[in-house]
């Protein structure tokens, strides 16, 4: 394989004096795209915050291009090539789509600067359309479009995507899964944490499943699709 573009090795991280995640290594390939499995409470958005400096885990050690950025902030990390795409969407309700969208505009790694509005907008036909709506004027799947356009206008190599498709109408999930594998199709690298285990069977190249903050189970569409009981036992489905 590759050098991977993000790697963590054996992270311990504690909200308080609860242990989350236990002995978590991870890692994406470029291009590469991995969802993320695991019941409620399990550890999933822990691991997508602690990979992207918002927690900082008391062991354990992540790279990015292969260069150590433990305990980085958020803001390094972005710079690095890391975005975030948050399940609380985390859009300003009092800017326009188009203000979300230059907001977050920055280069990426080696002054990169693929993503810009217009792309957003050409895989977003509705945020064109709602350019000058509020924030707070949106529907929650164009909420949803225009923060995963924001994390797209920091032109990242690699965005972790958590609960997109959470509480949207059939309709507009197939839209957030078609315009994940366009980005994926751009050479963007995807971390995604769903409960729509068939969407992310034909998404992703390869799943992890977490269990009490623990990776129980690495492996390809086939190796899972293959294995009804460890599904059943890991996911309940
Ligand atoms: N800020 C916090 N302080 C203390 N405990 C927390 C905090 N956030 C999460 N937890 C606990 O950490 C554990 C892992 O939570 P996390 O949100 O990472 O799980 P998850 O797999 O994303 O779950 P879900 O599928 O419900 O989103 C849970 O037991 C949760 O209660
Ligand atoms: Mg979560």
């Amino acid at each position: 394989m590759n050098a991977p573009v993000l790697a963590a090795t054996n992270l311990n991280t504690f909200y308080g004096p609860s242990h989350i995640l236990r002995d978590v290594s991870f890692h994406v390939g470029p291009r590469e795209t991995v969802s993320l499995l695991g019941r409620n409470g399990m550890g999933k958005t822990t691991l997508l915050r602690t990979l992207m400096g918002l927690v900082k885990p008391r062991s354990g050690a992540i790279s990015l291009h292969g260069e150590e950025v433990t305990g980085a902030r958020a803001n390094a990390m972005a710079r690095a090539g890391l975005a975030l795409v948050p399940e609380n969407r985390g859009i300003f309700p009092n800017l326009t789509v188009e203000e979300n969208l230059i907001f977050a505009e920055r280069a990426g790694r080696g002054g990169r600067r693929d993503w810009q509005r217009n792309k957003v907008y050409e895989l977003f036909p509705r945020l064109a359309e709602r350019r000058k709506n509020w924030g707070n004027q949106l529907s929650g799947g164009e909420q949803q479009m225009l923060t995963i356009g924001r994390a797209l206008m920091s032109n990242p190599d690699i965005i972790l995507v958590d609960e997109a498709t959470e509480g949207l109408a059939p309709k507009v999930r197939e839209d957030i899964w078609r315009t994940l594998r366009i980005i994926a199709g751009n050479g963007v690298a995807i971390v995604v944490v769903d409960k729509n285990l068939k969407d992310l069977l034909s998404l992703s190249d390869r799943h992890v499943i977490l269990a009490k903050g623990a990776i129980v189970f690495n492996g390809t569409s086939e190796e899972l699709r293959s294995d009804p009981e460890l599904v059943h036992r890991w996911l309940g489905v």
